[in-house]
């Protein structure tokens, strides 16, 4: 059995490929420092797999803490998603953005480098490209981050991009996903934002579920076929499922790549409020307000690469992704606060 070190496997879409991972026959070591996971996901993973993992609570900037991971599990390869993702957080605080994104990745790739092993997938973002584009964004396209959480993305992809090509011996896939929504079918697990969501769907299921009043939809003047902004939003189990595509991809010794991982359908704010009413069987309130700062107006994947590469595409469509992070807000109310 070959064994996945995941870091930020506690975290919501390290959970969701622990999942795939324990399905498709790997071992899973999880390394993450529950800044933003909680071990609950991580007991609620080996319940939905009926298989058990590792977890060690540590910093992936802690490079004496990752000698002994290496030292104790037989890793084989590493998925790392451990990072922040805050946007707005990043413009507030670009120091810790570099420490922990860029910062955390290379002491990684040093301990990883010390014990022999030289495979990883990168969680990187359709940030990197930072333009607002009408025609579907390949992988080629101009890289551009307006926003340090987009240039930690960057530098990382760099970085790994420069280790495959200074050493025949490293490969590495930067997967730059688009906008990852819904939750596990079986609604143990999910995404779990703490405060005020930033992104839409949790949003809107915090609106659904009577905890907020409305959702704000951030301008409904933007050059789209509704005026509001169009998004390629991508059902996390699906992304979770290219990790392991990816995995397998990279047993056979590629050097470096980057993919985008996306479904390459555009779906508008207003499609995906209709979206949810579907799901949830009741109207949602909404108002129309300004645009949000740094917002563009459409931001769609070419996923031919991916697919083309990986053998994989994404099967789920907006219906499924509403019905399931409805699902897991309504069983978890509370996110992992309740044991399930
Ligand atoms: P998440 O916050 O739910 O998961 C990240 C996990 O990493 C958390 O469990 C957190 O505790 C852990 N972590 C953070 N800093 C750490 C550190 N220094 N050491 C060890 N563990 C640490 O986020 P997510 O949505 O699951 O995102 C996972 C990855 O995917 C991130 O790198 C993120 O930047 C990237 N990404 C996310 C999105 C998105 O919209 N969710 C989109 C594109 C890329
Ligand atoms: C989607 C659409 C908003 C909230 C962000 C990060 C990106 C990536 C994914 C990490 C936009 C509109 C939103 C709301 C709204 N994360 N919206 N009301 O901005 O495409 O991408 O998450 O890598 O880096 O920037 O996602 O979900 O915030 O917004 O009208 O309350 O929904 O304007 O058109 P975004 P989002």
């Amino acid at each position: 059995m070959k064994t996945i070190l995941v870091t930020g496997g506690a975290g919501y879409i390290g959970s969701h490929t622990c999942v795939e991972l324990l399905k498709a026959g790997y071992g899973v070591v999880v390394v993450d420092n529950l800044d933003n996971g909680c071990e609950e996901a991580l007991r609620r993973v080996e319940r939905i797999s009926h298989r058990d993992l590792m977890f060690v609570n540590a910093d992936v900037r802690d490079k004496d803490a990752l000698n002994t991971v290496f030292a104790d599990f037989p890793v084989d390869a590493v998925i790392h998603f451990a990072g922040l993702k805050s946007v707005a957080e990043s413009v507030e605080n670009p120091d810790l953005y570099y420490d922990v994104n860029l910062g955390g990745s290379i002491a990684l790739c040093e301990v990883m480098e010390s014990h022999g092993i030289q495979a990883i997938v990168f969680s990187s973002s359709a940030t990197v490209y930072g333009l607002s584009s009408n025609d579907p964004i390949q992988e080629q396209s101009e890289t551009r981050p307006a926003q340090p959480y987009g240039k930690t993305k960057l530098a990382v992809e760099r970085h790994l991009e420069k280790l495959c090509k200074d050493n025949q011996t490293w490969n590495a896939v930067s997967l730059r996903y688009f906008n990852p929504v819904g939750a596990h079918p079986s609604g143990l697990i999910g995404e779990d934002p703490k405060g005020t969501p930033n992104n839409l769907a949790p949003y809107i299921t915090q609106v659904a579920a009577g905890f907020r009043d409305k959702l704000m939809v951030f301008g409904d003047d933007y050059p789209t076929h509704d005026g509001t902004g169009v998004r390629d939003y991508i059902h996390v189990v699906d992304l979770a499922r290219g990790h392991v595509a990816a995995v397998n991809f990279l047993a056979e010794k590629r050097g470096y790549m980057a993919l985008n991982l996306g479904t390459g359908r555009p779906y508008s704010v207003l499609e995906v409020l209709s979206a949810f009413k579907r799901a949830v069987g009741e109207d949602i309130p909404y108002e129309i307000a300004t645009r949000r700062d740094g917002d563009i107006a459409i931001y769609i994947a070419d996923t031919a690469k991916a697919e083309m590469e990986l053998g994989w595409a994404a099967k789920f469509d907006m219906d499924d992704m509403a019905r399931d992070a409805w699902n897991w807000q309504s069983k978890n109310p509370e996110g992992y606060r309740v044991k399930a």
